[in-house]
This record gives structure tokens, sequence and C-alpha cells, in this order.
């Protein structure tokens, strides 16, 4: 099988587009090779999100993430995916400044990786960056609601649109964000009537995160929804316990190595074959 046949078999930005009000998206984040395979063949959209700051580099929000960061995690996921669509995050200073810079950091990310498409947090005033990409044929998905990039502004991470300023800002958001030619969009921290809302008023699918079941598709990042860390966002529901598993896998191991009964590898290789 050529190189392109085996390409064309990845969802594509149409692909997602057609989605809408379809059966609905299966997101998640994936930020290295192993996981990006495992999840690979249960998702549509792989997110290689800038979470990726607190989630593996210990970071308190996503403000010291850079381009390179995303470029290195982007390339591992594009490495052991091969059916999901990849979108990579444009972290913070990388595509704020102007067009010109957002085109060229973005170009930067689609070419050193190989993803499918890049998203941006898309306040009103992105509209024109994510116009400016779309035509010229950066696929991007746009970020509205809670936008993590805003925290250190905004004194945290803040759910949106519990009252009607900032509701009608969401909306804007959206719209704005929809009408530069986004082919997905991000909703982020908000109630289920302003996610159904924007979702019966933009053409895009939305894909939501902590924003209800009133959205096209569905995205967590994947560590949460796995139960790896002891604090999870209150909306996330946990599939797994990888936490308590990972916790007694190790103490196993060191109390063997410990008391000398840590096995040699013919005694692991007759366990294995049972
Ligand atoms: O960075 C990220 O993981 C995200 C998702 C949570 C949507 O933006």
């Amino acid at each position: 099988m050529s190189a392109q046949s085996q390409s064309a078999k990845r969802m594509t930005p149409p692909d997602i587009r057609v989605r809408k009000g379809g059966e609905p998206l299966v997101c998640l984040t994936a930020y290295d090779a192993p996981m990006a395979a495992l999840l690979d063949p249960h998702c549509d959209f792989l997110l290689v999100g800038d979470s990726v700051g607190m989630v593996v580099h210990g970071l308190p929000n996503t403000i010291g993430v850079t381009l390179d960061m995303m470029i290195l995690h982007g390339q591992a996921v594009m490495r052991g995916s091969k059916q999901a669509l990849v979108c990579v995050d444009m972290p913070f200073s990388s595509y704020e400044r102007s067009k010109e810079q957002a085109f060229d950091n973005a170009a930067r990310v689609l070419q050193e990786t190989g993803c499918q498409a890049v998203k941006v947090e898309s306040g009103v005033y992105v509209g024109d960056t994510i116009r400016y990409l779309a035509e010229r044929a950066i696929p991007v998905v746009g970020h509205v609601g809670l936008r993590p990039q805003a925290a250190l502004a905004e004194g945290g991470f803040k759910a949106k649109g519990r009252d009607e300023a900032s509701r009608r800002r969401v909306l804007d958001e959206a719209i704005a964000t929809d009408e530069a030619g986004a082919f997905a969009i991000v909703i982020e921290g908000v109630a289920e009537d302003l996610a159904a809302e924007i979702t019966e008023t933009v053409k895009a699918p939305t894909i939501g995160i902590g924003a209800s079941a009133a959205c096209d598709g569905q995205i967590l990042v994947t560590q949460d929804m796995m139960g790896l860390f002891d604090w999870t966002p209150r909306f996330v529901k946990r599939y797994a316990d990888l936490k308590s598993q990972m916790e007694a896998g190790v103490k196993a191991y060191g109390e063997e190595v410990r008391s000398r009964a840590f096995p040699g590898p013919d005694q692991v290789y007759k366990a294995r074959k049972g």
C-alpha cells in the first residue's frame, strides 16, 4: 500500500464537518505515540492539547507551553496514530500578534508534524486570523467559552455564560469562529442551554468539554477520564482508575526488588506462558 493511500484513510476536516448533527464525534487528547496508538482505533479526532503543559510537564497552566513543545508532541502522536484526525493546539503567544505570525506558526506545525489541523482559542478578535488561515488552506478548529490561555487574565479557569453579557460574548465568539471558516468548534465550560444554542446556531460541528451532551461530539483530557490524577474537573466521568493500578504495581515492584523476590527472565517467561 502506498503512503498516499495509507494517509487517505485518515479522518479529514471534511469528514469531521459532515458529522454535524449526525453520529457524535469521539475525541480525546493525546500527547505521545503509545497513547495515540491505544486511542486511535476508538477516536475520530485526537487533540494534541496544550493541556500537555499541565498533564505531562507539571506546569500550573498552559501559558508556559511553547510551539516547539507542541511540535514534538504532535510528531509523536502522528507516529502513533493511523486513522483519527490529529489536531495540534497553537500555544499561547504563537498566533495572537498578527495573522501573518499565526500563518507562519500554523504552517510550521502542519509541515513539521504532518498533522491535519490546528486549534486556536477563539475570542471574537481571533476571527480575522481564522479567516486568514482558512483561506490559505490551513484547517482550523476554534475553541470558545472557557479559554484556558486566558487563565492568568481571568484569575483561573472560570466557567462561562453565567450572566447575559457573558452568554452573549460566548455566542458571538462561536458565530465569529464559524463564519471565519473553522471546520469544528470546541466549546468548554458552559451550561447546557448555551451549548445547545451554539450547536443549533453554527454550521460547524461543536465538540464539548464540560459543556453538556448538547454538542455534536465530546472531548476529554485522557488522563482525567482514565483516573490518573487525584483531582479531576467535576464534570469528568472516570472510566478507569489508572492511578490506583499504577500505585499498586509500583508498590509490588518495590517490594519484590527489596525482598530479592524480583523474578528473573526465565520465571517471567514461564509465568507469561501460563
Ligand atoms: O488543551 C486541551 O487539552 C484542550 C481540550 C481540553 C479541549 O484544549
